[in-house]
């Protein structure tokens, strides 16, 4: 079965394409686009679609829209119930759902040949589940999965388990209870952009301690019943808001650690509850919350589960391609784990250097890029490492990134700089997987940088730009087999500084969505003090394409 997935409805728009049980294709919306996010999540702008990456999906595989056997969209509108019956102050949302139910007529309309009856609603939160418990790697048949997002039609959580081609629901909570809304809200009262900036509030968590955690209990607790009550924090009672861009205070940083700790306990709660009804190994998790990877540790270290896996897409992008993996399952196709996150576009080393000389930028061909880029780093140079498929979620993972030297603790800032970041968010890592278990604690392997761990004592001085201030890190582990080229890079660096680690962010500037084709990497490079950019097997120096007057003689390096 040829099956589309869309996610539409709130944000992240993306499309993803399983054909056969096997994921071909899934792209978000924001990196054709280059809208972060793709758009707000506000009822007036939950009509649009992702069309580009529709069209993409489906051009990859040869594909016309005719060609499909069925379109998953991941939200059911019959499922919802007004905004104030559900305790939800959004007096437009019933937009949301009038645009929802004429989806099938929007996706015919801008997919010219797609026969509307062909689109199905997949519940927001099946498909969140099903991105995680189909996706996962492993003996994942049975296993648990566990959904935590801001919101769906009418819950903000599902806990289930997949047996077969099947999902079978266990227990979910109904708005206006959210721990992804709390989390929301908090976001908000610091001054971050809600729906968006989540992890900056993570990241101040580490710099607080959880005094507050009583007073939070008080609003935000597990029932005991698979479900919990999260609602009506009175933010302000606990810490003054903060206007977007304000400094913030102690009190701030321990009113983040408050909520992370109970968001934390509660997570650990559903993870027992479930384990308890499932006896299942291997636990399953999707939804905006997933992304809180600080909480994940906490859930594989300390919760009743062997492994737990997280999908990387957890966001609501990810329900595209869950969408369309349950229509897959539910269908009689036998849904096969992804792949990798390297599931959007790529190009042919003809055509990136085919682009390099239509920019008429100067370019060359190494010996090979790797040990290049190693060198660079190892000179202290900042890499954009542009190589492969581009990833799907909002992690880059060695497809997308901007390296750097882990030795320097002077490159956390650097870094920060270039991509206009505030200097309290940490960066990440990324190690070869083998590697990986005498510097790192925590779950291992990581592919996918959804976990943090444990910097051990005698590495802590050596790999000072990546370690946060709690000692800890958001490694992502590189697998030979898996990524021979950026395992190769980071072996070479190894040898040139005994580090098997480098700096890994993702390539963007500010605001902007993770550069995804050859010309967006050549605009970040064109506008940021970034010194090699190395595009499949070409490199271009910024030496060579800029006079740098800060750095004299720099022009004929
Ligand atoms: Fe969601």
């Amino acid at each position: 079965m040829r099956v589309l997935g869309i996610n539409a409805l709130f944000h992240d728009p993306a499309a993803a394409l399983v054909i056969d049980g096997r994921t071909v294709a899934a792209a978000e919306e924001e990196r054709f686009s280059r809208r972060k996010h793709g758009k707000r999540p506000l009822p007036f702008s939950a009509w649009e679609l992702p069309v580009q990456a529709a069209r993409w999906c489906l051009a990859h595989a040869g594909l016309t829209p005719a060609d499909l056997d069925l379109v998953g969209y991941s939200f059911d509108p019959a499922l919802a119930r007004p905004a104030d019956a559900m305790g939800l102050d959004d007096p437009w949302d019933h937009l949301r759902l009038r645009y929802a139910q004429e989806a099938p007529g929007f996706l015919a309309e801008t997919l010219p040949g797609l026969d509307p009856a062909k689109v199905r609603f997949v519940p927001h939160h099946v498909a969140h589940a099903a991105s995680a418990a189909y996706a996962a790697d492993g003996a994942a048949d049975p296993c648990s999965v566990l959904v935590l997002d801001g919101r769906g039609e009418a819950t903000s959580h599902l806990a289930a388990r997949r047996v077969g081609t099947r999902l079978e629901p266990l227990a979910g909570q109904q708005l206006p209870h959210s721990m992804g809304l709390v989390y929301e809200e908090l976001t908000q009262h610091l001054g971050f952009l809600r729906s968006s900036d989540e992890y900056k509030v993570m990241a101040m968590a580490s710099y607080g301690t959880p005094r507050m955690a009583d007073v939070l209990r008080r609003h935000v607790y597990p029932t005991g019943d698979g479900g919990f009550h999260a609602t009506a924090v009175p933010w302000t009672e606990l810490a003054p808001a903060l206007a977007p861009g304000q400094e913030w205070t102690r009190t701030h940083a321990d009113l983040a650690a408050s909520t992370q700790h109970v968001l934390e306990e509660v997570m650990l709660d559903l993870a027992r509850w479930l384990h308890d009804r499932t006896g299942d190994r291997l636990l399953t998790l999707a939804g905006g919350v997933a992304l809180n990877c600080v909480a994940n540790s906490r859930i594989a270290a300390e919760g009743p589960f062997d492994r737990v896996w997280v999908q990387p897409a957890a966001g609501d992008a990810g329900t595209a391609l869950g969408a369309a993996l349950h229509l897959a399952a539910a269908g009689g196709d036998q849904p096969l784990p992804m792949p990798g996150a390297d599931l959007g576009r790529g190009w042919s080393d003809a055509e990136v250097e085919a682009w390099l000389r239509r920019a008429r930028v100067p370019y060359e061909r190494p010996a090979d890029v790797a040990a290049e880029v190693a060198a660079a780093l190892a000179d202290d140079g900042i890499v954009a490492w542009f190589q492969g498929r581009s990833e799907f979620g909002p992690r880059a993972l060695g497809h997308r990134s901007l390296l750097a030297h882990p030795g320097r603790p002077a490159n956390l800032e650097r870094l920060n700089d270039v991509k206009g970041r505030e200097q309290f968010r940490p960066v990440a890592p990324m190690v070869l997987a083998d590697r990986a278990a005498k510097i790192f604690e925590g779950p291992l392997p990581s592919p996918y940088m959804l976990f943090v761990h444990r910097v051990t004592a005698e590495w802590r001085e050596k790999i000072p730009a990546v370690v946060h201030v709690d000692g800890t890190a958001r490694i992502q582990t590189v697998d030979r087999a898996a990524d021979p080229l950026t395992a190769r890079m980071l072996e070479e660096f190894e040898l040139l500084t005994g580090l098997p680690v480098v700096v890994n962010t993702s390539l963007n500037t500010a605001g902007r969505p993770m550069v995804d084709d050859v010309r967006d990497a050549l605009e970040c490079f064109g506008s940021s003090p970034v010194d090699l950019l190395a595009l499949g097997p070409f490199v271009v120096r910024r030496g060579r394409m800029f006079a740098d007057p800060a750095r004299p003689g720099e022009g004929s390096r």
